[in-house]
């Protein structure tokens, strides 16, 4: 991909014409913010996933895709060419209840830091990962959290894919009832975003609802093929450059844009080759979920010793002492401390002997 991208742009021609002109004053150096919206397939991710190469490419952003469409379709930069010749880093963020076999370092979500957005050029997490929706969305606070602490070192710049961005909003209305403090806190970070050194790529099939909240907060609006429904008022110059017909028509590969300065054109971009394919099987990208069992159980330490002793071979037992080690180190915390028989969550002790030993004792 050695130019994944190229912009037009739109200028006068005498009194009557206009013409498009190769437009190079976006170097995809700055952080800006980008909202796409089109029609159901009509190549919004594959532009957000564009972009994201471009500013990773030109500027060493680290990708950060978490807020993942349902088809677990952030999974598939684990086989973009970087990631895959080892070039770039990609980290998997996950929940302690699901187990994960990727082809790339595995992170539980709560240990997301500031120093990964260093460590690594591809920060993922997808739907998959949780054990359900409302975990998912403590992961994601805890991710905002991360990324938009205002005493984080922002050296490095970071490229923010938020895919579907208008369902992940409904979704939310769910754990918050009603929409006004969702959309609000969602327009406060796309504010904060270039504060924090932050460029955010967006896609909505939902134009009404997103683009005139957003519009004025984003330094470029991207159309892609529309669809039925009515463009909201807000957007409707964009009809003066290019016709009905045009815009119902654009091909996956095009896009128009208005940019925050005045400037209108279009684009046409590669694509991306990693990009998952609807219905395409996650086993093509050599990823495995799976739920552990029965993990918000507690669990005694006779009974774990029990269990070391039935998953190790001889020479790596020594149990009592791996489990006062490990609360030693920090690694294990009882939540009983009293009885004499010591009780633990299942939880943590499968985590603990992950982190400490490398090892899955379930
Ligand atoms: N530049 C391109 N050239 C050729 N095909 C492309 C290009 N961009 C995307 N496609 C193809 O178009 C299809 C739709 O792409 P994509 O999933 O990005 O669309 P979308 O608008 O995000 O869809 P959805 O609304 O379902 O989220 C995919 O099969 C993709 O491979
Ligand atoms: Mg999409």
């Amino acid at each position: 991909m050695r130019d994944p991208i190229k912009l037009y742009v739109v200028k006068s021609a005498g009194l009557f014409g206009r013409k498009l002109v190769p437009y190079r004053g976006e170097k995809f150096d700055k952080p800006k913010i980008w909202l796409v919206f089109g029609a159901r397939g009509s190549g919004k991710s594959s532009l957000l996933e564009v972009l994201a190469h471009v500013y990773a490419t030109k500027n060493r952003a680290c990708i950060v895709d978490l807020f993942g469409a349902r088809d677990g379709e952030s999974l598939a930069w684990l086989r973009h060419p970087n990631v895959k010749s080892g070039a770039w880093k990609a980290l998997l963020l996950h929940s302690p209840r699901i187990s994960v076999k990727a082809p790339c370092d595995l992170k539980l979500y709560e240990d997301f830091c500031e120093e990964d957005l260093f460590k690594y050029d591809v920060i993922i997490s997808a739907p998959q990962g949780y054990a359900d929706f409302d975990e998912e969305l403590e992961a994601l606070k805890h991710a905002t959290k991360v990324i938009y602490n205002p005493r984080r070192n922002t050296g490095r710049m970071v490229f923010l894919l938020m895919r579907e961005a208008a369902s992940w909003v409904y979704s939310r209305i769910r754990v918050a009832a009603t929409q006004a403090p969702v959309k609000a806190q969602l327009i406060h970070l796309l504010r904060e975003a270039r504060h924090m050194n932050m460029a955010v790529g967006f896609d909505t099939q939902r134009a009404s609802s997103m683009a005139s909240d957003v519009r004025d907060i984003s330094d470029y609006i991207v159309f892609k093929k529309l669809t039925h429904g009515r463009l909201p008022e807000s957007l409707r110059f964009i009809f003066e450059y290019f016709d009905l017909d045009t815009m119902y028509n654009l091909g996956v590969d095009t896009f128009v844009f208005a940019k925050d300065d005045g400037k209108v054109g279009c684009g046409i971009f590669e694509k991306p080759a990693w990009h998952l394919e609807t219905g395409e099987a996650l086993s093509n990208l050599g990823i495995e979920f799976k739920e552990e069992p029965g993990l918000d159980e507690v669990i005694t330490s006779r009974e774990l010793v029990q269990l070391i002793m039935q998953r190790m071979d001889i020479r790596e037992i020594a149990a009592y002492r791996k489990i006062s080690n490990l609360e030693k180190r920090g690694f294990l915390k009882p939540i009983d401390n009293k009885k004499r028989d010591r009780v633990y969550r299942l939880a943590d002790v499968v985590r603990a002997f992950r982190e400490a030993y490398k090892i899955d004792i379930l």
